[in-house]
C-alpha cells in the first residue's frame, strides 16, 4: 500500500471519530483520536489544579496505546472513559488553546503518524499536524444533529446528559475552537467538505473510502 495519511477535522460531535475508526479498519490503518489527547491533559490540569502549562506538559506521563482502538493512559492509569466526563468536556477547549499544550501534543501526534499510516481526527490535523496528508476531510453537521448524536453516544457510555445543554456546550466549544489564536479550527484549503447531516454512518464511511482509493491508485 502506498503511504497515505488521512486527516479528518471538523467541529465537535460531527461524527469524526466513528467514521475515522471505520475508515481505519477498512484500510488496516491506525486510528488516532487527537481530541482524547487534549482531554487527557485537561484531566491532568484538573487534578494538578495549576495554570502553569509549561510545567504541566513537562510533568505529564501520557501514553497512547494504539491497539484495537485507542486507549489513553495518564500517569499509569487508564483514563479512556474518564476523559469523556463533563468536567473534562467543559474545560478542554480552554486547555487546548494554550501554546505549550499544543506544541507538546502536535509533536506527539506527528511521531505517531511517522510510524504507520494513520487516520487522524481532530481540529488542526489537516492544517497543522499533517499538512501533507494525502487526503483531508472537513466534516460538518447541523448543531441539532450533533447534539442528538452526542446524546446517544453518552447513553451508550452510561453518561447522563440532556439535548439542550449538549447543544449549548457544542456551540460554545465550536466558538472557542474556531477563535483561538493558535491553529484554530478551520477547513484546510485542500480539504474536502462533507456535511454528514442526514447521512448514515455507512454513507459517509464509503464516501471517504472511495476518495482514499483514488489517492491509493494514483
Ligand atoms: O474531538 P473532541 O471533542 O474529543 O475534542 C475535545 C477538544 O479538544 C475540542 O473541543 C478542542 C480540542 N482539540 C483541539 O484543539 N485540537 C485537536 N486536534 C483535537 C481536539
Amino acid at each position: 500500500m502506498n503511504k497515505i495519511n488521512i486527516a479528518i477535522d471538523g467541529p465537535a460531535a460531527a461524527g469524526k471519530s466513528t467514521i475515522a475508526k471505520l475508515v481505519a479498519q477498512h484500510f488496516n490503518m491506525i486510528y488516532v483520536d487527537t481530541g482524547a489527547m487534549y482531554r487527557a491533559i485537561t484531566l491532568f490540569y484538573i487534578q494538578e489544579n495549576s495554570e502553569d502549562f509549561d510545567e504541566l506538559v513537562k510533568k505529564i506521563n501520557l501514553e497512547i496505546i494504539l491497539k484495537d482502538g485507542q486507549r489513553v493512559n495518564l500517569n499509569g492509569e487508564d483514563v479512556t472513559e474518564r476523559i469523556r466526563e463533563n468536567d473534562v468536556t467543559e474545560k478542554v477547549s480552554y486547555v487546548a488553546s494554550k501554546e505549550p499544550v499544543r506544541t507538546f501534543l502536535v509533536e506527539e501526534q506527528q511521531k505517531l503518524a511517522n510510524q504507520k499510516n494513520v487516520v487522524m481526527d481532530g481540529r488542526d490535523v489537516g492544517t497543522t499536524v499533517l499538512p501533507d496528508a494525502e487526503l483531508k476531510i472537513y466534516m460538518i453537521a447541523s448543531v441539532e444533529e450533533r447534539a442528538n448524536r452526542r446524546f446517544k453516544d453518552n447513553e451508550l457510555r452510561g453518561i447522563k446528559s440532556d439535548i439542550e445543554s449538549l447543544k449549548t456546550d457544542i456551540e460554545r466549544r465550536d466558538q472557542y475552537d474556531m477563535n483561538r489564536e493558535i491553529s484554530p479550527l478551520v477547513k484546510a484549503e485542500d480539504a474536502i467538505s462533507i456535511d454528514t447531516t442526514g447521512l448514515s454512518i455507512d454513507e459517509v464511511t464509503n464516501k471517504i473510502i472511495e476518495l482514499a482509493n483514488v489517492k491509493l491508485t494514483k
